[in-house]
């Protein structure tokens, strides 16, 4: 092995994809079709595409990573309860973009019941969903309203001469989304692995960052590292705030100059087999942090802290969210930049003009996993083992005139991931430094 690279986790099986698919359609009706497009190819510029990403719920359904597939879910079927479209096989093409599984390589490298290639498309699908009386699909997708008005126009065809009716369509999301927010081991693996890379990724960040360094150069660092351990890039935009940038959530131009005094916030993840890290950390340019840096990094810090302790089976994110706004505002009030009861200054929301954001989201195969987070509109879900959540506390101080100059324009987060275990939580980030002793040692002594 080359030195310094991880060691790949194993894929997903065969049989776990056929488990899936089987728990899905133990949850669906008599006479239901389950209807899952996959990803399409999208076009960068001219004739040039996009690196092509799969349709996550297909992909949880299938591990197929080809665009312009399609599966059907048939429960009771006979001939076959899982059924693929799949691209044509065409040598040509093949001979430009590499090889395509085709029918017969869905069927030995995936377990699915059936398969056939697109060009059969438009004459099977009618059979196929004929007599099926309630359509799942993911309502509003085009592909699959496509799929379904046709259906309705065959069934409505077909009832002159008898055939049953189309009573229903329900959107798919929600039984797939409850399934996919409970993580199996192997998905666990997958993403503690994500997780490990991304940790690499920043600690590398901190040892390159140097004053004068454009923000670019950081996200170039840890691009680097995602790719070098055999990661797609990253999960989503890079973020690298330098000073007010970071104030900024979504910030992704990168292009400013670090300077000597600021701190950088760096927000960045790898993708790894579609599953993703998410990581953000705040240190200063130059690896010392000042007297203010540090008093709101510390409030930040302890926050962050007491919610990843807090992460167990049936606590809540609405819980954990509530200590860690509690802590934020207490904080505020203690160097001064809110004043008064830590309880009068959330009920009077003007904790939100520093932390305005949630503090946790689920993490999966999306960097904002699905799944709902309450069960009904007053009760927030439980957490559960298998969840994986984020922890990302940060506070954003305007340049305004009424604030305390030293305070100024600082923008801090700090973001592990948290897989919800049998008896509380397990950090899948902790390889990267946190403790401000930890993160001025790392970069002094790069
Ligand atoms: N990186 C996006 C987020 O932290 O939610
Ligand atoms: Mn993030
Ligand atoms: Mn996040």
């Amino acid at each position: 092995m080359l030195p310094d690279t991880l060691s790949r986790p194993a894929a997903i099986t065969v049989d776990e994809y056929r488990a899936r698919r089987e728990a899905l359609m133990a949850n669906l009706p008599e006479g239901a079709v389950m209807i899952v497009p996959g990803g399409a190819l999208k076009t960068r510029s001219n004739d040039s595409e996009y690196p092509f990403r799969q349709q996550s719920d297909f992909y949880y359904l299938t591990g197929i990573l080809e665009p312009d597939a399609l599966l059907l879910l048939l429960p009771g079927r006979d001939s076959g309860q899982s059924v693929v479209f799949c691209q044509d096989r065409d040598a040509t093409l093949e001979a430009w973009t590499g090889r395509r599984l085709g029918a017969s390589g869905v069927l030995a490298e995936h377990g699915v019941d059936q398969a056939f290639e697109n060009a059969e498309r438009e004459t099977r699908l009618p059979g196929l969903l004929e007599g099926r009386t309630r359509l799942y699909l993911p309502l509003g997708e085009p592909e699959a309203m496509a799929i379904a008005e046709d259906a309705l126009a065959d069934a409505q065809a077909g009832r002159r001469r008898g055939k049953p009716a189309l009573e229903a369509w329900f959107d798919s999301r929600e039984l797939i989304h409850a399934q996919r927010l409970i993580k199996s081991p192997a998905e666990l693996a997958l993403l503690r692995h994500a997780c490990r890379i991304s940790a690499r990724a920043h600690r590398r960040a901190m040892r390159a960052c140097t004053p004068g360094l454009f923000e670019y150069q950081l996200q170039a660092e840890l691009e680097h590292e995602f790719v070098w351990q055999g990661g797609s890039g990253p999960a989503y935009s890079t973020i690298v705030g330098g000073g007010a940038n970071a104030c900024v959530l979504h910030y992704i131009e990168n292009s400013a100059v670090l300077e000597e005094n600021a701190l950088v916030l760096i927000d960045a993840g790898a993708e790894f087999d579609l599953y993703a890290g998410d990581i953000t950390r705040t240190f200063p340019v130059a690896g010392r942090f000042n007297e203010a840096q540090r008093a709101l990094y510390d409030v930040v810090l302890g926050a962050q802290e007491r919610a990843v302790a807090a992460i167990a089976p049936g606590a809540t994110l609405a819980d954990i969210h509530a200590g860690v706004v509690e802590d934020l505002t207490r904080g505020l009030i203690e160097l001064g930049l809110l004043s008064g009861d830590v309880q009068a200054r959330i009920d009077d929301d003007s904790y939100r003009r520093f932390y305005l954001h949630s503090t946790s989201h689920w993490l999966g195969l999306d960097v904002h996993d699905v799944g709902t987070y309450r069960l009904d509109e007053q009760t927030p879900r439980p957490l559960a083992p298998g969840m994986v959540v984020t922890v990302e506390p940060g506070l954003y101080i305007p340049e305004d005139d009424d604030i305390p100059a030293a305070y100024r324009g600082i923008g801090l987060r700090i973001e592990d991931n948290v897989a919800v275990t049998a008896t509380g939580g397990e950090v899948l980030t902790s390889e990267v430094p946190k403790q401000v002793e930890e993160i001025e040692a790392l970069m002094v002594n790069k």
